[in-house]
């Protein structure tokens, strides 16, 4: 079973995720799609919450957020997994590199991470810049879209909103405008926003509900999350 979570920020107090983790199944695997925020900070609470986190038992697949150290995710040695690369932080947790399509218990994925942090977080010195996707990360997409005739099951980003329709098509904006227009899709995960919202029969924006995928039926985990 594949299940998705968001935007953690190195809280350990996270009802949803620590009960994934009490009751995680051999074959279950977590997505966290976005801002987990390991050793990001140079505080004793940061380093206690990476720890714990390195040191999971169960399985954890990341979509890099903007609220990252990607040097740290980065240090890690790349490899091949379920037809996309990836970098393998540990045997149980991997982190999925953008603009690659994985292929996982049948279903196919297009993982694109990333995001540009607002100005407070540059003020802070807490701000990578990898955290923009690059030109040439747009490019693998399209063209690893393209072998797959611009057909996949789910999309999976950190952040989703269109904002500009006409934006160049090397920009994430333009990226985003080109998937959700001319790429065929059952559903497009997303995080950031934190907020668990069901959009529509297309988007739902994860927030810190454990969300399952449920092969073709997409829950309205907002409805869960208001106790509907
Ligand atoms: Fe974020």
């Amino acid at each position: 079973m594949i299940y998705f979570i968001s935007d953690l920020h190195g809280d350990r107090n996270i009802d949803a995720f620590n009960d994934y983790v009490k009751n995680a199944k051999e074959d279950d695997l977590l997505i966290i799609l976005g801002d987990i925020e390991l050793h990001f900070r140079d505080t004793d609470e940061n380093r206690e919450f990476s720890k714990y986190f390195e040191e999971l038992p169960c399985k954890i697949a990341l979509v890099d957020g903007n609220h990252e150290n990607f040097d740290y995710l980065y240090s890690f040695p790349e490899e091949e997994w379920c037809g996309g690369r990836i970098h393998r932080i540990s045997e149980k947790f991997i982190h999925l590199m953008r603009g690659y399509i994985f292929e996982i218990e049948g279903y196919t994925f297009l993982t694109m991470g990333g995001c540009k942090s607002s100005q407070k977080w540059f003020d802070w010195g807490l701000r990578w810049e990898q955290e923009e996707l690059t030109e040439d990360e747009i490019i693998r997409a399209y063209r690893n879209l393209k072998e797959h005739e611009n057909k996949v099951d789910y999309v999976l980003t950190h952040k989703y909103r269109i904002e500009d329709p006409k934006a160049n098509p090397l920009s994430q904006n333009g990226f985003m405008n080109f998937v959700d227009n001319c790429v065929e899709y059952k559903h497009w995960y997303s995080g950031h926003w934190h907020k668990t919202k069901y959009l529509d029969d297309k988007h739902t924006v994860v927030y810190r509900t454990l969300t399952p995928l449920a092969g073709d039926v997409v829950l309205r985990t907002n409805d869960v999350a208001c106790g509907k």
